[in-house]
């Protein structure tokens, strides 16, 4: 464990770089892993979920080499031509990792064994495995006195697949990329009905990539997803544009530190994606758009964030896809916020790295905040601007393997009067390893407790 405890800060200011989107490089590093021929991706999050990635497609048969930084080669095997992996494939932390690659191996002629940390393998797996089985894959526990919902898991792929028609029981572009990446080595097309839209970045790459993939909208609103299947994939060159999930930890801090002013460089700005922007300029953060260009196919821009005085509001239910990560930070954004916010129809949080909407009640009401657990959001009175007052002596936030509970809790840390101390930053390494160091640059007067 390596607790830290994250105290008030002078006003945050300069201008940063976030890493890369996590979910774009995952992508990246699987479909070039796919493509005859040579990837090159500029970059890519070096976090340890991708990392857990570009393992896993090395044991199933890919080149993947790093060149400098944040720059990777991918020599893909071809759609069809994945290998037998020799060892458990080690999932670490990463839901995305995992769910995408069993949609992989479920139509490749191969078994592998899924394995992951203790918050992974507690995440809910059903959700793929009942469209993939209908696939034809199967699925078994790898150790008996486990579900077979949950990691560590066997699973077996079909071959060939059956393409199968699925509506989304859940909004999830995990459980969509799951399907459609099997779909490309299954005969025939394969359709995801999606009610509510989700992060399309696979569906964007798909194409990029040379796949046949169509999206249109039905009767009802609902997006239909179709891919022809036994595709050939063409490698690509791919700048990854920066996470905005990321980002969003600095959008807050900068938003709650008197005197700050802050520049993010190169955020996506993906629409499925940006809803923490507009969430955070409704509730009157000063947010302007600058440089607003494409990279990788993807919206982006340079965000310049000033501190301001938030005031509560209610979030539309609707966003809450498009910012799906984002509410750990919201909260504490709301809870300095003057007056109330009212979250709802986030029950997806409570399956994230960590329960999320019960994790973040109980941490940000032992750093002093006034909130409302209720079954799908929670309910935060903020302080009008006050700081928070932090957590006392040896008080420790749990932070259960969660990195961005761990990120935004430090951010609470800076914003309150005693500082917060945080069980364990090692999490954090999975999506964003520089966090700490970009934070400490920022904040000059910040010191290490
Ligand atoms: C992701 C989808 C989301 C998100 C995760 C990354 C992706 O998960 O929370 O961090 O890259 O597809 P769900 O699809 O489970 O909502």
């Amino acid at each position: 464990m390596r607790p830290r405890r994250f105290v008030p800060a002078g006003p945050l200011k300069g201008r940063i770089r976030v890493p890369g989107d996590k979910s774009i490089s995952h992508r990246s590093i699987m479909l070039g892993a796919l493509a005859v021929g040579e990837t090159r991706v500029t970059g890519l999050l070096e976090g340890e979920d991708v990392l857990a990635t570009a393992a896993a497609m090395r044991a199933m048969g890919a080149h993947v080499e790093r060149t400098g930084e944040g720059a990777w080669t991918i020599n893909g095997v071809g759609v069809g031509a994945l290998l037998q992996p020799e060892a458990p494939l080690e999932m670490g932390n990463s839901g995305t990792s995992t769910r995408l690659l069993m949609g992989l191996v479920s139509s490749h002629p191969i078994t592998a064994s899924f394995t992951g940390d203790a918050s992974l393998s507690k995440r809910p797996m059903g959700r793929v495995i009942t469209p993939l089985s209908q696939m034809g894959a199967s699925f078994e526990a790898s150790d008996r006195a486990n579900s077979s919902q949950t990691l560590p898991l066997i699973v077996r792929g079909a071959s060939p697949a059956v393409p199968i028609t699925y509506r989304l029981p859940v909004a999830s572009a995990q459980v969509k990329s799951a399907i459609l990446l099997a779909g490309l080595n299954t005969p025939g097309t394969t359709t995801v009905i999606e009610p509510v839209p989700t992060r399309d970045h696979s569906e964007r790459m798909l194409r990029g990539f040379g796949a046949d993939l169509t999206v249109e909208t039905d009767a009802e609103g609902a997006r239909v997803i179709t891919i022809r299947g036994e595709a050939e994939l063409r490698p690509q060159v791919i700048d990854v544009p920066g996470d905005p999930s990321s980002a969003a930890f600095f959008l807050v801090a900068a938003l709650v530190t008197p005197g700050s002013d802050v520049v993010i460089e190169n955020v996506g700005l993906n629409p499925t994606r940006a809803g923490i922007v507009e969430v955070l300029t409704a509730m009157g953060g000063r947010i302007e758009k600058l440089n607003e260009r494409e990279v990788g196919g993807e919206p982006v821009a340079d965000l310049h964030v000033r501190h301001s005085a938030l005031k509560g509001i209610e979030v539309d239910p609707q966003v809450a896809p498009s910012m799906i990560d984002e509410f750990p930070a919201l909260f504490v954004a709301a809870a300095l916020a003057e007056g109330v916010t009212v979250t709802s129809g986030l029950d997806e949080l409570r399956v994230k790295e960590s329960d999320r909407l019960a994790v973040m009640a109980q941490a940000l009401i032992a750093a002093g905040a006034r909130i409302e657990e209720r079954e799908d959001g929670l309910v935060i009175t903020g302080t009008g601007g006050e700081p928070l007052r932090g957590t006392a002596g040896e008080d420790t936030i749990e932070t259960h393997l969660d990195h961005r509970i761990a990120m935004s809790m430090a951010i609470a840390g800076i914003a309150s009067r005693e500082g917060v101390l945080i069980d364990d930053t090692r999490p954090i390494a999975t999506s964003f390893p520089v966090f700490e160091t970009m934070l400490d640059t920022l904040a000059q007067d910040s010191a290490q407790g």
